[in-house]
């Protein structure tokens, strides 16, 4: 008797560790498929346990017991036989196969089975199978993970989950009424709506300061912060609810977020879903604030851009900063020759510890005489100074090299001329951030390169100086200081 093959695939949005948690449990399918009536483990055994039988009733009244022969949590794969049915379904071995998409949030799903059928029946119950089977769970495990998945059983969780997203939650927020100086931060409380679909609302515990707050708090781009407005481009925190259609995200995950659009200077944020990372046991809420803009800045700048590698001479200012202290480090990692300028000596210990390897003291912008004895120019300027700094990095400059202007922190950058560039055949770029992390999938991708810098210890663990929220004012005092070095997160507490 020849065997039939049904083999279906699918991929399903939600991280596989998600899937996996709820597959593995050989007798969750009465919970999630729709055509289980009613299923359990025979001999009171665990349904996880190899060899357990689990004895179901399909809605149509048919029954089956079926044992697990393998299950496999290291490599995702289970596998199952019929003992016996009242279905003609002869040595029936189905195998379940995960593996995660690239972008770590979605999950491959392979469903693969061989079985002996009564002659004349093959036709109809591959089709049974295949799509009874196989493609109805598959929709139905989506189902599942959109309304909750496990969460929705519990009866005390879904209605938690029901009331928050039904009602508004309060939040400390920190607003701008009219730019200026950074007592223009003041702290007032609103209510968060539930999160719209595609959104996740988050209570954050801990807020990114960055060089780019200080310049909207400012008037700077005010097309980018209208007024009333509330800065802030990035934070960490957890799920409190998911808006309609999320589903690769629940309630309780810890995530860390960066966006376009300002508003993270508050307790209680919806964001959508698209903007956000999930966090692994390795990388706490503020180290995750504290560098995950400015790592996927580093990252961008370095790889995309100034296409570092061995040997580039690269000039990074404000080495000692947050920015600067990851690119010295992985620029240094990446075999470049790395200069920095920082505007101090204490300043310079810290950027020396990063990797940087010509330290250059400043206070005043003044560096291209070094940098020309150091390495006779530079091949690549990561430039956050802006203005005052202007003529002294065309100077530095090496023929050809790349000027990525990448903030102003001393002022707005006045225009640059072609025909200044030319003269030394330099390039100019002025990214930002946001246009690199453009798609989920980018996103994920880059943050999972800084991560993985941290634990291979290419990055150091980053150095943070941490406010309450309500501080925020303190906090933009320290930035514009000039005396802060690596990152400053504010804690909404
Ligand atoms: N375009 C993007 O995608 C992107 C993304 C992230 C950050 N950025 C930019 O990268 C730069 C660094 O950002 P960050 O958040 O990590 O800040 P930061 O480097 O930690 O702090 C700013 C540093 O700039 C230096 N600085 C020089 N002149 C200054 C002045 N007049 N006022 C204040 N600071 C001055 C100071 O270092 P010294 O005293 O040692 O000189 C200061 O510590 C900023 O320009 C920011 O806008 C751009």
């Amino acid at each position: 008797m020849a065997l039939q093959k049904v083999v279906r695939s699918t991929v399903i949005d939600a991280p596989i560790e998600r899937v996996w948690a709820i597959l593995r449990d050989f007798n969750s399918h009465d919970q999630w498929h729709e055509v289980v009536a009613q299923s359990s483990i025979e001999d009171g055994k665990t349904s996880d346990r190899v060899g357990c039988v689990r004895n179901f009733t399909l809605q149509d009244g048919n029954h089956i017991r079926e044992m697990l022969l393998s299950l496999s949590d290291k490599d995702h794969i289970s596998t199952y036989t019929i003992v016996d049915a009242t279905v003609p379904l002869q040595r029936y071995v189905a195998t379940i196969t995960l593996k995660p998409v690239t972008d770590g949030q979605r999950t491959f799903w392979h469903w693969a089975s061989s079985f002996a059928t009564p002659p004349g029946m093959e036709a109809q119950l591959r089709d049974m199978v295949a799509h009874g089977v196989y493609e109805a769970g598959f929709a139905n495990l989506k189902r599942y993970l959109q309304l909750g998945g496990p969460a929705q059983k519990a009866s005390s969780a879904s209605s938690v989950r029901a009331q928050s997203q039904a009602s508004p939650v309060s939040a400390v927020t920190i607003k701008v009424r009219e730019y200026g100086e950074a007592l223009q931060l003041r702290t007032e409380n609103s209510d968060v709506p539930p999160p719209g679909p595609g959104e996740v609302r988050i209570r954050q515990t801990a807020v990114g300061v960055n060089y780019l707050d200080v310049y909207l708090r400012k008037g700077w781009i005010p097309d980018f912060l209208p007024l009333p407005g509330t800065p802030g481009m990035e934070a960490a925190g957890e799920v409190l609810d998911v808006g309609p259609d999320v589903t690769s995200l629940l309630p309780g995950d810890r995530v860390a977020y960066m966006g376009p659009i300002p508003g993270a200077y508050t307790s209680v944020r919806n964001v959508p879903v698209a903007w956000t990372v999930r966090l692994g046991a390795g990388i706490d809420d503020i180290t995750a604030a504290a560098s995950l803009l400015k790592g996927v800045t580093a990252d961008y700048v370095l790889r995309d851009l100034g296409r570092v590698q061995a040997g580039t001479r690269v000039l990074v200012h404000a080495a000692a900063g947050g920015v600067g202290t990851l690119v010295c480090a992985w620029a240094s990692r990446m075999g470049a020759l790395v200069m920095g300028t920082v505007s101090s000596q204490a300043k310079a210990r810290i950027a020396r510890d990063h990797g940087c390897q010509h330290v250059i003291v400043t206070a005043n912008y003044e560096f291209s005489a070094a940098v020309h004895s150091i390495a006779q120019g530079a091949d690549v300027i990561i430039d956050g100074l802006g203005d005052a700094a202007r003529e002294e990095n065309f100077e530095a400059l090496a023929p050809c090299g790349h000027w990525i202007s990448l903030g102003q922190a001393s002022g707005p950058l006045q225009p640059i001329s072609p025909d200044w560039l030319v003269s030394k055949s330099v390039t100019f770029s002025r990214p930002v951030a946001f246009a690199y992390v453009a798609t989920h999938s980018m996103l994920n991708q880059r943050a999972e390169r800084v991560w993985q810098a941290f634990r291979e210890g290419i990055l150091l663990p980053v150095q943070t100086e941490t406010f309450a929220l309500k501080d925020a004012p303190a906090a933009h005092a320290r930035l514009e200081s000039r005396q802060s070095t690596g990152s400053l997160v504010l804690l909404p507490g």
